[in-house]
């Protein structure tokens, strides 16, 4: 896990803010000396011209590049707002329990949706008390969604994020579903006691997963994963769910 945290985009992005910094004063220093004066908010920019060049040479995805460039201008419009401080706190306390891990897994919080939801009933129609696990089950949209259409199988989500663990928990209960979800980290599972893995992650998570998948899942089972493709092994099936949109992968062991 150590070696996961080192990795992450995240930390690296940190560092590279911390890299710039000294080029930057450098930069201030000799500008000031040749008799140019700089504002607060163009010392800001200059720092975030340093990162995003510096994360751009780093080879970062291009996000981060423009994460680096607005994060310091950010930081000091946001601190001349004059906020008080509970406010902060609170953003921060929603956001952890939101993305709570997600600068490790590299595996943030986005709904699939219903369209998604209708292909995988398709694919689960001839599977007759079908057990299907949702690894990272946000909201709990598909797991919901599936055990009301189909009442003979058992539905089933894990969820490392608390507060979207508690609202899949909370709809499930308020809807009267037969829905399971589960607190915890889907590496801790094994995917022998389901049927039907599906996954909504994110590039960075593909190889592990097949890894686990490859290890645990029995003849006969199914993954299938949203968006994200496994690179070790071509996909028996590709669907189109939405027109233009991402693809569902589904391999069969
Ligand atoms: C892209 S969302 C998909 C949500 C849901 N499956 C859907 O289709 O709407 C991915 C979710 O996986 C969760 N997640 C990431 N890594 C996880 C892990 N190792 N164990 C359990 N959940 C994880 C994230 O917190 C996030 O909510």
């Amino acid at each position: 896990m150590l070696q996961q945290i080192l990795r992450a985009p995240a930390l690296k992005a940190i560092l590279i803010q911390a890299l710039a910094f000294p080029f930057m004063l450098g930069l201030v220093f000799l500008l000031a000396r040749a008799g140019v004066g700089m504002t607060l908010l163009a010392v800001a920019l200059l720092q975030g011209l340093l990162a995003a060049l510096i994360t751009w040479r780093a080879g970062l995805a291009r996000w981060w590049c423009a994460i680096g460039l607005l994060f310091a201008p950010a930081l000091l419009i946001v601190g001349m707002l004059d906020l008080p401080p509970w406010l902060f706190l609170l953003a921060f306390i929603f956001l952890l329990s939101l993305y709570w891990s997600t600068f490790r897994t590299q595996v943030p919080f986005y709904p699939s949706g219903p369209r998604v939801w209708r292909e995988v009933a398709q694919l689960i129609d001839g599977r007759p008390g079908v057990r299907l696990i949702d690894i990272g089950s946000g909201l709990g949209g598909l797991v919901l969604d599936l055990a009301r259409r189909r009442p003979d199988g058992e539905f089933c989500g894990i969820e490392l994020a608390p507060l979207p663990w508690l609202v899949s928990r909370l709809r499930a209960k308020a809807g009267g579903s037969r829905a399971r979800f589960i607190r915890g980290d889907y590496a801790a599972l094994d995917f022998a006691a389901y049927d039907v893995v599906f996954a909504y992650l994110s590039p960075a998570a593909m190889a592990a997963l097949w890894q686990q998948a490859a290890a645990q899942m029995l003849p006969g089972s199914m993954l299938v994963s949203y968006e994200f493709r496994i690179a070790a092994r071509a996909p028996d099936k590709t669907i189109a769910a939405t027109e233009c949109g991402p693809l569902l992968y589904v391999w069969f062991f």
